[in-house]
């Protein structure tokens, strides 16, 4: 039986394999999309975007030539990565539920759902409260929030696998759900040349907030909200905050 682990594998022990195991993902499509979208939409005049949850910087790397970039993660394997990955954009430590920067963005992004991890009224009020307070009068948020209790496919199985010359991972997934949570599990089969092979289980689990609890929460901040639907982020869409002066 495999070993449960606390911390989240994929951003700690197989950062390394972050970006190989979602290699199905288009980023620069989906940075077309967002560059369109704040080029019709965002009112400040300043060109700085922060990009929370940034996970190993793909977004960050796509942007950082339109934008002035800070990315920030509560992952220091994936910050490790991220810096790697992309010069000349700055990559922080913090935690979305709660953060202070010390400086105003035009632009703030939490993509492919990692706003997620709020898993409480609480935390989604300190992070969408962070957001605010972090943004420029006319700036933007685009958030993509995590799949809505109606779109959630109980029972659904995925599997994703990474093949180098040293190591192997298979990854298989179950999305399970009570009223209240999409639960998911998910097992990895790693194969390490010379190491040997390991099996490792993660469970986790997300409340359903509704749309509209976001949406409420936001203008209350002063973040006029806005749904958009793209096929490139899926159910989940993006919800669009202005920040009216
Ligand atoms: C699904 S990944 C998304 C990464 C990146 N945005 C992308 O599109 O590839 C979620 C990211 O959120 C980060 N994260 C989770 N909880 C966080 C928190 N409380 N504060 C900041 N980052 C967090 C994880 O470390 C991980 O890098």
């Amino acid at each position: 039986m495999g070993k449960r682990e606390s911390r989240n594998l994929l951003y700690s022990d197989l950062a390394e394999y972050y970006d190989a195991i979602y290699n199905w993902k288009d980023y620069s499509s989906e940075v077309h999309f967002i560059k369109k979208l704040i080029a019709s939409s965002k009112k400040s005049v300043g060109n700085e975007l922060l990009d929370v949850g940034c996970g190993t910087g793909r977004h960050v790397a796509l942007l950082a030539d339109s934008f002035k970039c800070t990315g920030l993660d509560l992952s220091d394997e994936m910050l490790r990565i991220a810096r790697r990955n992309v010069k000349g954009a700055k990559f922080v430590k913090g935690n979305m539920f709660g953060f202070e920067l010390h400086k105003k963005f035009d632009v703030i992004l939490c993509l492919f759902s990692a706003i997620a991890y709020a898993k409480t009224d609480e935390q989604l009020k300190g992070t969408l409260s962070s957001f605010s307070s972090h943004l420029r009068d006319g700036g933007m948020v685009i958030i993509q929030p995590w799949i809505q209790k109606s779109k959630w496919k109980k029972g659904h199985i995925a599997m994703e696998t990474f093949d180098s010359g040293n190591v192997k991972i298979a990854r298989a997934s179950y999305s399970g759900g009570t009223p209240r949570l999409s639960t998911f599990r998910m097992e990895y089969i790693i194969a390490e040349k010379g190491k040997g092979i390991r099996h490792v289980v993660e469970e986790d689990a997300f409340p359903y907030f509704q749309r509209a609890k976001y949406e409420r929460i936001m203008r209350k901040l002063g973040l006029r909200p806005r749904f958009v639907t793209n096929k490139l982020f899926g159910d989940r869409g993006l919800l669009v905050g202005i920040k009216d002066s």
